[in-house]
C-alpha cells in the first residue's frame, strides 16, 4: 500500500520517519515546506486539487495527517488560516479518501475539550467545547472527517514533544540551563506525549491493518497524570539542570491570549483493548526522548 504523511516535517511527522523504515509499504512524506537534507514532497494541504493529483498520481491508500496550524495562541490571532488548515484541508483529505476508498488517519487533540467541569479522563464519547480557536477548528476537522463517510481512526493525542521541531521540553531544557529560578503552572493538568510512542502505534496499526473494523476515534497519550510544572521539575532532574529553582504557580501570574484546559487528561482504555497496544508511562518516555537527545545525565 503507499501511504501519503503530511507534516512529515514536524514533530509526529518525523517520529513517523523513523518507525517506518522497514515497512514494505511505501510511504510518501509530504510538507509545505522543505528542511534541508530531509526528502519531502512538496504538499500544501490546503490546495484541493493539489490533493487529489497526489493521491491519484501516487495511488494512496491511506493518509497520515500530521501537518496543523498548532500555534495556540497566533491561532487566536489568525481563526481564517487555523480553520482553513484544522478544518477546511482535512476535509480535503478526508474527501480523496472517501473517493478512492482509502483510510484518513487524523491527529487531533486534547484541546477539543476545555470548558467542561471535567476531573476524570475524559473520553471519545464525550461532548467537548473548546476554550480557543486551536481547539475549535481542530474539532471542526474531526467533524469533517465525520461527515466525509471516509474510513478514519481520529486519535486525539495531548502535550506532544519529540526530538524534532519545537516544544515544551526543549524550552525547559534551555531554561533550566539558564535561568536561577523558573515558576511555572501547576493548575493545567495532563499527560506529556512522546512523539515517537504515537508513531509507533500508528504504524503498528497501519502495518498489521488492524483499523478495519476499527474506525472511529481514539485517545492516546503516555500513561499518568502531571501538571505543567511537574513535567518541568522531571526535565531538570533528568537533565541536571538542578541549580535552577523551579516552583509552582498559577495561570494568571502568566496572561495569555486563550485560557488552556485545566484538566485534559484523556482516558485511552479504548486504544489499549481495541488494538492491544502497550503505553508507557510519561516518565520512561519522557527519559528515553532525552537519552535519544543526548541530554540525559
Ligand atoms: N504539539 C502538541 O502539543 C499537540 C498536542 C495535541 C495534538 N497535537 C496534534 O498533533 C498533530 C501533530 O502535531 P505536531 O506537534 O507534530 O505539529 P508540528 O510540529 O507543528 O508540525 C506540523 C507540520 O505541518 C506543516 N504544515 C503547516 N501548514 C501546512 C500545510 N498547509 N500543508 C502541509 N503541511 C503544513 C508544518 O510546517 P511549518 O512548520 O513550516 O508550518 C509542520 O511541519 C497535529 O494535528 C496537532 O494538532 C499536537
Amino acid at each position: 500500500m503507499n501511504i501519503l504523511v503530511t507534516g512529515a516535517n514536524g514533530q509526529l511527522g518525523s517520529e513517523m520517519r523513523i518507525v517506518t523504515k522497514g515497512s514494505a509499504d511505501k510511504y510518501i512524506f509530504t510538507d509545505v515546506n522543505d528542511i534541508p537534507g530531509v526528502e519531502t514532497t512538496k504538499l500544501d494541504m490546503t490546495d484541493r486539487d493539489a490533493v487529489m493529483e497526489i493521491v491519484r498520481r501516487e495511488n494512496i491508500g491511506a493518509i497520515v495527517n500530521c501537518a496543523a496550524f498548532t500555534n495556540v495562541d497566533a491561532a487566536e490571532d489568525n481563526e481564517p488560516l487555523a480553520e482553513k488548515l484544522n478544518s477546511e484541508a482535512v476535509g480535503y483529505l478526508a474527501g480523496a479518501m472517501k473517493e478512492v476508498g482509502g483510510l484518513l488517519v487524523h491527529i487531533s487533540t486534547d484541546y477539543v475539550f476545555g470548558e467542561e467541569p471535567y476531573n476524570i479522563p475524559c473520553r471519545e464519547d464525550w461532548t467537548g467545547t473548546p476554550t480557543g480557536i486551536y481547539g475549535k477548528t481542530k474539532l471542526h476537522g474531526e467533524q469533517a472527517i465525520l461527515s466525509s463517510g471516509c474510513d478514519h481512526l481520529i486519535i486525539r493525542t495531548a502535550w506532544l514533544y519529540s526530538e524534532f521541531g519545537k516544544n515544551f521540553l526543549k524550552t525547559m531544557l534551555s531554561l533550566t540551563s539558564s535561568k536561577p529560578s523558573l515558576k511555572v503552572v501547576f493548575d493545567q493538568v495532563g499527560t506529556p506525549t512522546y512523539a515517537l510512542d504515537l508513531a509507533n502505534t500508528i504504524y503498528y496499526i497501519l502495518e498489521g491493518r488492524r483499523w478495519k473494523g476499527n474506525c472511529g476515534v481514539y485517545h492516546f497519550s503516555n500513561e499518568g497524570v502531571c501538571s505543567w510544572f511537574d513535567f518541568t521539575k522531571m526535565i531538570a532532574e533528568y537533565s541536571g539542570h538542578t541549580s535552577c529553582d523551579v516552583q509552582p504557580c498559577h495561570s494568571d501570574e502568566f496572561p495569555s491570549k486563550v485560557r488552556r484546559p485545566s484538566f485534559s487528561v484523556l482516558d485511552k482504555t479504548k486504544i489499549k483493548e481495541t488494538f492491544g497496544v502497550k503505553i508507557p508511562y510519561w516518565t520512561d518516555s519522557l527519559k528515553k526522548c532525552m537519552s535519544n537527545m543526548g541530554v540525559l545525565v
